[in-house]
């Protein structure tokens, strides 16, 4: 697992940062769903990267993490507690002053089981899906994640952005490729990248939000990463 991956893509691809703006300047609120969103990951960095912008406006972040491992549960709603704690010392009560207003669930579930996934609370027509190292933790090539993922892309909302990152490899490569393909997204090329501990994810450095956070999150030193982005037409 690691921790800055999704930040790194928000921050340096135009096409889903131009997407974020858009979507939070006209509709003040971004739906996220991350697939194997494990302890909160992704929650973290749209909260770092939606802060740092300085929109000059309120955004409600509707989150929801699906994950088949119900333990991290915890470590997701400890994560969001701290994240509204902190906005609450920093900006006061009132959230409409607020620059990010998270919220959402954690979602118990297998993403390979279609099937039990109907039911699955607001997990549908989302703005972005993220899959973060899902597939490799998956590992086979399995029909019933593809099969989740035509059922999500079949609902989602035209121009919905699907985030694939997995560590580079071609096997990997080749995996989302098929996956975005089979659930009829348009995908991006696909990009590289090694990320290092930067600055950004010293805990000294990460700034008055994050700090409190930063005992539970213990970064990487390295990691090699291969991204790709999906749209839904
Ligand atoms: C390597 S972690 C990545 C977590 C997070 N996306 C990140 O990058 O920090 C993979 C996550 O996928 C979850 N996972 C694995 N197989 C799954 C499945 N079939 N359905 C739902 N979640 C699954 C694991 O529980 C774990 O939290």
């Amino acid at each position: 697992m690691d921790t800055n991956s999704f930040k790194y893509v928000l921050e340096k691809n135009t096409e889903l940062n131009n997407h974020i703006k858009s979507v939070a300047k006209n509709n003040k609120i971004l739906k996220i769903c991350a697939l194997g969103g494990g302890p909160g990951t992704e929650l973290l960095a749209i909260t770092k990267f939606l802060h740092k912008q300085q929109l000059g406006f309120s955004v409600s972040v509707d989150f929801q993490l699906l994950d088949k491992v119900q333990e991290w549960a915890n470590s997701w709603y400890g994560i969001r507690n701290t994240i509204n704690d902190t906005l609450q010392e920093m900006y006061g009560p009132d959230r409409s002053k607020w620059p990010i207003i998270p919220s959402g669930n954690f979602i118990t579930c297998d993403v390979t089981q279609p099937g039990t996934l109907r039911n699955a609370g607001n997990i549908w027509g989302q703005d972005i899906y993220v899959i973060n190292y899902l597939l490799s933790e998956i590992f086979k090539d399995d029909p019933g994640l593809r099969q989740f993922m035509r059922e999500i892309s079949s609902v989602a909302p035209s121009g919905s952005h699907f985030v694939f990152i997995e560590r580079r490899g071609s096997m990997w490569l080749q995996r989302m490729k098929e996956i975005a393909q089979g659930a009829d997204l348009i995908i991006s090329e696909s990009y590289e990248s090694r990320l290092t501990k930067d600055s950004d994810e010293l805990p000294e450095d990460l700034g008055d939000i994050f700090v409190k956070l930063s005992p539970i999150r213990k970064p990487r030193l390295t990691c090699d990463i291969v991204y790709s982005i999906g749209v839904k037409e």
